[in-house]
């Protein structure tokens, strides 16, 4: 299993949201989040002698897939997520090392 982290434009999430639903996901997470890539938050690299970080509104959005589903789930991210602008995300990819379903008890890909 794995754990696919999507930091997307908070504009996005609707779509991503929907297109992962059509794709069958059972479940996601969703946080409000800050965080800045390579312009640091800026459109331009240096403002002035000043160095400032500027901290951007973003959504992650957190879902757990199969390792059969991880490239479909990652296709569809991708394509309902981009813009082709600057900011437009990144998607992490972890190892999940185990699910449980707290109603009951059930373990690993039945828990998804
Ligand atoms: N290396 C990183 N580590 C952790 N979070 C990151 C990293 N890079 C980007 N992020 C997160 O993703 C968000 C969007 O990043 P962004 O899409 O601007 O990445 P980028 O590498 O600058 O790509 P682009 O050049 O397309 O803007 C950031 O606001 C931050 O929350
Ligand atoms: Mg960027």
């Amino acid at each position: 299993m794995k754990k696919v982290e999507a930091i997307l434009k908070p504009f996005k999430l609707e779509e991503v949201k929907t297109a992962l639903i059509k794709a069958g996901v059972q479940g996601m997470t969703i946080s409000e989040i800050r965080g800045f890539g390579r312009q640091r938050g800026h459109k331009e690299r240096y403002r002035g002698s000043e160095y400032t970080v500027d901290l951007v509104p973003k959504v992650k959005l957190e879902v757990a897939v199969s390792d059969a589903a991880l490239s479909s789930v990652v296709e569809v991210i991708l394509k309902s997520a981009r813009t082709g602008e600057l900011g437009d995300g990144k998607i992490f990819v972890h190892p999940l090392e185990q699910v449980v379903r707290v109603r009951t008890g059930e373990k690993g890909e039945s828990a998804l």
